[in-house]
């Protein structure tokens, strides 16, 4: 199966599990676990959500994380400061890393919008260094984007 087509499928599981539930709380858990399942070579995939200046851990899967993440620490906090999303091949590489679990060795974090107001970031993590590539990143933004229209969101 290709890439993209892995991707397509998992948008497609995404839709279904969903269904008509529109309760962001618990379709950002369904989707983590989702992911979790599905994803192979990961090891944390989880949200954060954006509180004022700060993230606050929501709905992952994998081992307990970092509770609060400023606005520009991290992986996350960039991905929020900068509206961009962060592709990060070799998290030891990336200055101000933050290492929930020290195995992590690969990262993704998308930025999720209500509107134009950030409301918080879906974040996976690997053990692998380089494990995700733009076809990735392309597929996990499109499932980020299902999940966000199948959801009643919050303010922001
Ligand atoms: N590594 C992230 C912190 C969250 S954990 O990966 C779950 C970061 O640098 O923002």
């Amino acid at each position: 199966m290709t890439v993209t087509a892995f991707y397509q499928s998992l948008c497609e599981q995404l839709s279904g599990l969903l269904s008509d539930e529109r309760d962001w709380l618990a379709n950002t858990a369904n989707a983590s676990a989702l992911l979790f399942l599905e994803l192979p070579d990961i090891n944390w995939a989880g949200f954060y959500f954006l509180h004022g200046d700060e993230l606050r851990l929501g709905p992952f899967q994998g081992k307990p994380a970092c509770t609060r993440i400023p606005v520009g620490a991290g992986v996350c906090g960039t991905a929020v400061e900068t509206s961009q999303s962060q592709l990060v091949e070799d998290v030891h590489q990336f200055p101000g890393h933050i290492a929930c679990d020290a195995v992590s060795a690969s990262e993704v974090v998308v930025p999720l919008y209500n509107g134009d107001r950030c409301i918080g970031v879906l974040d996976i993590d690997s053990p692998q260094v380089a494990r995700f590539t733009e076809q990735d990143l392309a597929g996990i933004e499109a499932f980020a984007q299902i999940l966000l229209q199948h959801s009643d969101l919050p303010a922001g």
